[in-house]
């Protein structure tokens, strides 16, 4: 079957201060697929480009070069007055920080009820009953002593569940979830994994999952794409990358994962001046600088992409 999402190429560049020839190269030639009903895990750490590919996909950024096609129709096609309308609610994006997102002098009836007589997705007269039914559908009950609140009245796990549930408002066909747990405890962490499994699995709606944890990527997606310094440098069936990674910088990730819901932030092994500022014109394999195997080609030649496995890929020399 077709991709909802297919992104070929992707490129984005950036400025850096003013001046037109000092530019950083923040995403380099992605390219996934993104299937109907499945979770497709963007992992890495932070300013690997994760967000910027997000933020192009819903059409905040213009892309610098490469191709996106939804639903096998090149985005451009969308864009119209009725049209971008039209991706945009299709295609509905959620944030890390689920207090910025949601709007402190309003209650959660309102957020909820906003985007449904925005999008037409009801009359005025059904609207409360379709409120209700949301706040019901991510686990927010009794929904109609929830309506009423603030968002300062929730705790962080319930206002990400509105967020979800803002994003379901319009009937979207993909959610981009940025980073949607990372700054909850980690007691509700899970709990919204599941409910986000749950919408997947029963509602079939895709979902791009945004991470800098290999163990929720696991968890949650079906397939899993590891990201450096804007380069995918691995990617496959998320068991048979997390299970079996042979790129050193899959290793590395792996290397400090604990189990999912564990407590404690994590960080990275990883020595910050080491990270490149990727520009075009640069050479060689992004992870060369921090790799124990690196040789000469490494530095000199982006290397190819190779099948390890069946729908498993890496881009290393050493493989
Ligand atoms: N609007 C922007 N202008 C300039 N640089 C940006 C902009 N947005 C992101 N970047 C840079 O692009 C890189 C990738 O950022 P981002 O996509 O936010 O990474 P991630 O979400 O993986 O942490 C970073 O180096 C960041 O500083
Ligand atoms: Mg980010």
């Amino acid at each position: 079957m077709e991709p909802i999402l297919s992104i070929e190429n992707l490129i984005m560049d950036f400025r850096i201060g003013h001046s037109d020839s000092n530019i950083m190269r923040a995403v380099n030639d992605v390219s996934f697929e993104l299937n109907r009903g499945e979770a497709l895990a963007i992992v890495g750490e932070s300013g690997s480009g994760k967000s910027t590919g997000a933020r192009i996909l819903t059409r905040i950024y213009k892309e610098t070069g490469g191709n996106i096609r939804f639903k096998g129709q090149p985005l451009a096609d969308y864009v119209n007055e009725h049209g971008e309308l039209e991706y945009a609610r299709q295609v509905q994006m959620i944030f890390q920080d689920p207090f910025s997102s949601l709007n402190p002098v309003h209650n959660i009836y309102h957020h909820l009820v906003r985007p449904l007589l925005i999008h037409k997705r009801v009359t005025k007269k059904d609207a409360r009953e379709k409120v209700y039914e949301l706040l019901e559908l991510v686990g927010l009950s009794p929904a109609v002593e929830t309506a009423e609140k603030f968002p300062h009245e929730l705790s962080g796990g319930q206002r990400q569940r509105v967020a979800i549930a803002r994003a379901l408002a319009v009937d979207p066909e993909v959610i981009l979830a940025d980073e949607p747990i990372s700054m909850l405890d980690v007691s509700v962490r899970l709990g919204i994994l599941n409910l986000m499994a749950d919408l997947k699995d029963k509602q079939g709606i895709s979902f791009m999952y945004i991470t800098h944890d290999i163990a929720t990527a696991r968890y949650f997606a079906e397939k899993t794409a590891v990201m450096y310094v804007g380069h995918m440098v691995e990617w496959g069936d998320s068991d048979s990358v997390t299970q079996n990674p042979q790129h050193p910088y899959s290793k590395l990730l792996l290397s400090a994962v604990p189990e999912v819901g564990r407590a404690g932030k994590r960080e990275l092994l990883v020595k910050k001046g080491d990270i490149p500022l990727w520009k075009p014109e640069s050479q060689g394999c992004p992870f060369s600088s921090r790799c124990p195997m690196a040789t000469d080609v490494c530095t000199d030649t982006m290397p190819d992409a190779m099948e390890v496995r069946t729908g498993h890929f890496a881009r290393c020399h050493h493989l």
